[in-house]
């Protein structure tokens, strides 16, 4: 019998997100493609609409993200650019990224040395500019205009209206946005930003930003993609409300966990690529497959992991059995679990705490025994919010709702009551 190990070339199980030419290992995504294609062809065609990917840590949400970024660049008239967003990002910084992406898409490298010049703010020259656009093939004129519409950005964006983040000051900045294009010659039916990790525009910090970006927003022909957590809607809007109305519901797309025929093609693809004997999902047997299907909570991520250390664990051995993704799933969930774990605020923290040394709960039962007195409606406002973000799961027992653990989160946190 050969060994796992010699069935496979290399584990294929790799964690990134997929980029655009991996994108046929895309299961169960099939909706949200097809709408985001009619969105992105309707973009193209000078009507954008503002879309939202919604789904907990490991849904997808990113490679989703590539996959419209790729669509989009095969429309004519179409530009993307591709934010970051951290906690600290601020408007200019978000700006910036615009700005060089979208230069880059004119020619190649321009952005990327215009971005070396913000940090120069209003110190930046007019000359020192002009110089670094010598190898764009425009006409004289044009280029000076070109430098002029930069220069401006770059002082517009150390200002003092724009620090105090006057309207005014990000219109005109829009508005020098879109002459850039007319300059380099190429009208835009769509400047789509897509912007990941969205839940970090949303903290009291943040409302001068996100009222800026419903400003920006509002306008043709800039689109927002964004993507994020599943209560990304009531966290914007805890922060401003009328952010939310940009997106119409039917373009509020939500990444569902992924069924148990669902897994089993994720993992019959991956392995494909890498295949040396064997088929369909060997080595893993089906109980093997189900086990992971069930470990991961349909999560992706989960899978992907825990397929990869599960093919590990077994590579001496003939095929991947149950037992052994059991205690991948075992090893894996609890890393998983830890992570979540630590990226909760302490009151959360006291939340999962609690279900985790009583079991499953009611809402009313788990706010008697929170160590901490707090409103019930707090506590019912918190557990729902956790329960967007996966970390607690509701089912309806009659009238009520019991809480439990999600199980990478249970893995972690019940060795620590
Ligand atoms: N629908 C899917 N089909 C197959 N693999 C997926 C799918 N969604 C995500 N993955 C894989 O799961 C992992 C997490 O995906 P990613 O896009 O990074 O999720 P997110 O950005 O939501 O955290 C990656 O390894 C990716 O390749
Ligand atoms: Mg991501």
């Amino acid at each position: 019998m050969p060994k796992v190990s010699e069935l496979l070339e290399v584990d294929p199980f790799n964690d990134v997100p997929l980029s655009p030419n991996e994108i046929h290992l895309l299961v169960n995504r099939e909706e949200a493609k097809e709408r985001l294609d009619a969105l992105v062809r309707a973009a193209s065609k000078g009507f954008p609409q503002h879309v939202a990917i919604l789904g907990e840590d490991g849904s997808g949400k990113t490679s989703i993200l590539n996959y419209v970024a790729a669509k989009a660049r095969l429309h004519e008239g179409v530009y993307t650019a591709q934010v970051d967003i951290t906690e600290g990002t601020d408007f200019i910084q978000m700006i910036g990224a615009i700005v060089r992406d979208l230069l880059n898409q004119v020619h190649v490298g321009l952005g990327s040395t215009f971005l070396g010049l913000f940090r120069f703010g209003r110190e930046a020259t007019r000359k020192e500019i002009l110089q670094r656009l010598s190898g764009v093939e425009i006409s004289r004129s044009r280029r000076v205009q070109l430098a002029e519409a930069l220069f401006s950005i770059i002082s517009y964006s150390s200002s003092v209206e724009m620090k105090k983040g006057t309207p005014e000051a990000v219109m005109e900045i829009m508005e020098i946005l879109r002459q850039v294009y007319d300059l380099l010659g190429s009208s835009p039916m769509a400047i789509m930003i897509l912007l990941d990790e969205g839940q970090y525009v949303a903290s009291s910090r943040t409302v001068a930003l996100l009222q800026h970006m419903r400003l920006l927003f509002q306008r043709k022909p800039y689109m927002l993609l964004v993507a994020g957590s599943p209560n990304l809607f009531s966290l914007f809007a805890q922060v401003e409300p009328s952010f939310n109305n940009l997106f119409a519901e039917q373009n509020r797309l939500r990444l569902t966990p992924l069924g148990f025929v669902h897994v089993r093609e994720l993992v019959e693809k991956r392995l494909s690529l890498v295949r040396i004997r064997g088929l369909g999902i060997e080595p893993f047997t089906e109980e093997a497959v189900d086990r992971l299907y069930r470990l991961a909570e349909g999560n992706p991520r989960y899978v992907v992991r825990i397929a990869s250390a599960a093919l590990y664990l077994a590579r001496n051995r003939s095929a991947v059995a149950p037992e052994v993704v059991e205690a991948a799933g075992q090893q894996i969930l609890k890393e998983m679990g830890r992570d979540r774990f630590d990226r909760l605020k302490e009151d959360e923290r006291e939340l999962i705490l609690t279900l985790a040394r009583y079991g499953p709960l009611s809402i009313t039962e788990l706010w008697e025994r929170l160590p901490r007195k707090q409103d019930l409606s707090t506590v019912s406002r918190k557990v729902r919010a956790l329960a967007d973000r996966g970390y607690v799961e509701l089912t309806p027992r009659g009238k009520r709702k019991i809480c439990h653990l999600r199980r990478a989160l249970y893995a972690y946190v019940r060795d620590l009551v």
